[in-house]
């Protein structure tokens, strides 16, 4: 049953003081979180614009954990190599901003990283699919990607109930991600759906308590990590 699975939490800075980036990184790591989700948006792809390579690098030498970067943008590749410099194991592309996905793939593996692909609410599994074997993670997104703070739209479940049956009979070794509106109240609803990483921003940065306590109540009622 899926929920046996080690499930992973990957807090994303977007609501946390940048300010205080080396202490916010610093609070998480102490709280138990597993790596680091880190949003790159271009203010093309997305109206937003947050930060690159330098903040990567940032995070990276003030915590010991991995880096994964969920890039918003509309040209990931032009971005690869200067992100794995900064410090990313891995990059995450939406797959309707690349046109040949195979050979991003490649540009990203060769810049020394590993990679995924990431659905927006109107992108299917279908689409996705044919490429499982190739990818080390997928993020199905939960929300319309832009910032952070919104409502989780649970409908978009049923993608991750779909890639989990295919990746499980496969037996392929491929994270699934959920991003956008995790919440101690619904992380169980993410992992019986078959995710086993999830992305908790505001869950983990807000006024209301320490990273440290809000990773504490993500992390009940989740399996022991992996
Ligand atoms: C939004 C980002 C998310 C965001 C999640 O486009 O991809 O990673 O930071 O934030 P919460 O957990 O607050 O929805
Ligand atoms: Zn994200």
């Amino acid at each position: 049953m899926s929920d046996q699975r080690a499930v992973r939490i990957a807090p994303s800075i977007l609501t946390a003081d940048f300010g205080r980036l080396t202490e916010v990184a610093r609070a998480a790591e102490e709280g138990g979180a597993d790596l680091w989700h880190l949003d790159m948006m271009d203010g093309h792809y997305v109206p937003q614009l947050t930060f690159g390579p330098p903040v990567v690098e940032a995070i990276h030498a003030a915590s010991s954990l991995p880096i994964e970067v969920h890039m918003m943008v509309a040209n990931p590749a032009a971005h690869f190599a200067a992100l794995a410099e900064a410090g990313a194991q891995r990059v995450v592309f939406h797959l309707e901003t690349v046109a040949d996905v195979a050979s991003t793939l490649d540009l990203a593996r060769a810049a020394g990283c590993e990679v995924g692909v990431a659905l927006s609410p109107g992108i299917e599994v279908d689409a996705v699919a044919p490429l499982l074997a190739s990818l080390d993670e997928v993020i199905v997104m939960l929300i319309v990607p832009g910032k952070g703070g919104q409502a989780m739209q649970p409908e978009y479940l049923s993608k991750v109930r779909e890639l989990r049956s295919l990746v499980d009979a496969g037996g392929l070794d491929v994270a699934l991600e959920v991003d956008g509106g995790v919440k101690a109240h619904n992380t169980a609803d993410c992992v019986a759906a078959g995710a086993d990483l999830l992305v908790a921003g505001s869950a983990v940065f807000n006024p209301n308590e320490t990273p440290q306590e809000a990773l504490a109540e993500l992390r009940r009622g989740l399996g022991p990590r992996s």
